[in-house]
């Protein structure tokens, strides 16, 4: 009979001496690999690699197209402008941009981001209701300490941005995932959800949603629904973070008016630079009510102090004088060729049974591999072949999202786009092959796919599968 391990963070004991006392070895007898095992905050346990990052060091191999990551062009700025503006701040400017700053952030950033938000209809917000942050990620990680106790509900689209749900998991939040069509998030499904929250007991803190070209959805919030959406949180006592790293880069019209610009009371909005202007400068900031604002500027404070100064006066100075509107302007024009690449070649390419959606914004396609097919498990014959994506389960808190995958075309040049595309579409195929040996796949369940004329934002695709995920179980 196999022997009881010792339990975790017991010395282990052997049995009693010749002389009658215990003997306690000082370190175990099977030494663990991190000493440090059984010391950990319980919040820890549910933090994990995510998929994008597990990703990393394939997609860095110059043989593989990678469709995965969600890296903006940066070497479409004009590189060397951005340099001296930077020297000069520093030489000009080293007394106060190599200095700590102010918790909420550097004032003239904050009135700048002001007219940034004007461009979405935010036209009442005043510089001292901005705190500015180290990335919409940390904007996202100060909202969840002070709104989030462990056990509470946090509502999120179905699929959801991989990098909230790891904030949400180290709060020990409860995700419910709420479905998306292509016009995003479902407002009855929303209502359905908080009535099964309202009769479980749950405290749900907020709404987390991405409402224009989700990441990674890929789909846009329609005008009408924003405006069910903000009235269903009145309805329900409801608290609505909207997150819009994206907002200003659609590809064929004028940026959609934000939900916070419809009720600022009920609404916080994180808001970005990452795309628009650089990600590595890590800039963006949260737009919220005084009381609200009150609390994030003290965790921030507990945080990191003040978000840097360097990259803030970057930022500013960056927004003072460069052309920014134009820069944005280049980034969408790039992005749009992009995104034709990706959906022309999808639908030239993709086998029957395979779905898609398509973006008028942002950086990426949401697929939906024919029935029986797992992305996860198809993972390692794609970089085989040379391409990568994100598989869909990440996107989820609940393990589901197997059948999707995530492409992104916003960094790869068009011609490696349709050579990514041409390598997926042959997993695809030769992953059908086999199961179709197995008789696992009915094909005659699907229509034919990828239509050309389909609208912008459409999943095109099976009758049946125009919901992008179910409701929470
Ligand atoms: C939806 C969404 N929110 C937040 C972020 C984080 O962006 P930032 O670089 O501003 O921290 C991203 C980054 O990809 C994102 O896609």
């Amino acid at each position: 009979m196999a022997s009881t391990p010792p339990s975790h963070g017991q010395p282990h004991r052997t049995p009693p001496q010749q002389h009658g006392h215990p003997h306690v070895h000082p370190v175990p007898r099977h030494p663990r690999l991190d000493p440090l095992a059984d010391r950990y905050a319980a919040r820890t346990h549910g933090m994990k690699s995510s998929e994008i990052r597990a990703l990393f060091s394939v997609v860095s191999r110059p043989e593989v197209v990678s469709l995965a990551g969600g890296m903006p062009a940066v070497t479409a700025l004009p590189l060397d402008a951005v340099g001296s503006m930077i020297g000069e701040l520093v030489s000009g400017m080293g007394a106060q941009t190599l200095q700590y700053g102010s918790g909420q952030g550097d004032p003239r950033l904050r009135e700048r981001i002001c007219d940034v938000m004007a461009l979405e209809g935010i036209t009442d917000a005043s510089p001292s209701d901005v705190v500015v942050t180290v990335g919409s990620q940390q904007g996202l990680d100060l909202v969840t300490r002070v709104f989030v106790d462990p056990g509470d509900v946090v509502l999120a689209e179905g699929p959801s941005y991989v990098g909230a749900l790891g904030v949400f998991q180290a709060a020990e939040a409860r995700v419910r995932h709420v479905p998306m069509d292509d016009d995003g998030l479902i407002p009855e499904a929303l209502e359905q959800v908080l009535l099964e929250c309202r009769a479980n007991g749950d405290r749900v803190k907020f709404l987390y949603t991405v409402p224009n070209y989700h990441n990674p959805a890929g789909v846009t919030l329609s005008e009408p629904r924003r405006q069910a959406i903000v009235d269903i949180a009145d309805r329900y006592d409801l608290l609505v973070i909207e997150d819009n790293p994206y907002g200003l880069l659609g590809f064929d019209h004028e940026p959609h008016r934000a939900l916070r610009a419809r009720n600022a009371q009920r609404v916080v909005y994180l808001g970005s630079f990452s795309k628009t202007f650089s990600p590595g400068l890590r800039v963006g900031w949260v737009l919220a009510p005084l009381a609200v604002r009150e609390k994030l500027v003290l965790a921030t404070e507990a945080q990191v102090l003040c978000p840097p100064s360097l990259t803030q006066y970057a930022v500013a100075r960056y927004l003072d004088t460069q052309p920014w509107r134009e820069q944005i302007k280049l980034f969408t024009e790039l992005y749009r060729e992009r995104r034709d690449a990706t959906l022309e070649s999808l639908d030239a390419l993709m086998p029957p049974g395979t779905t898609w959606t398509r973006p008028d914004g942002g950086f990426y396609v949401w697929l939906k591999l024919p029935h029986g097919l797992d992305s996860k498990l198809m993972q390692p014959r794609a970089v085989g072949a040379h391409v990568a994506y994100v598989p869909g389960i990440g996107f989820y808190a609940d393990g589901s999202g197997r059948e999707y995958m995530r492409l992104s075309y916003c960094y790869p040049e068009p011609d490696q786009i349709r050579e990514g595309v041409r390598r997926l579409a042959r997993v695809i195929e030769v992953e059908l092959d086999l199961h179709s040996t197995f008789d696992a796949v009915d094909t005659g369940t699907f229509r034919a796919v990828g239509r050309p004329g389909t609208a912008p934002g459409t999943i095109v695709g099976p009758a049946s599968s125009d919901r992008i995920e179910d409701t929470h179980p």
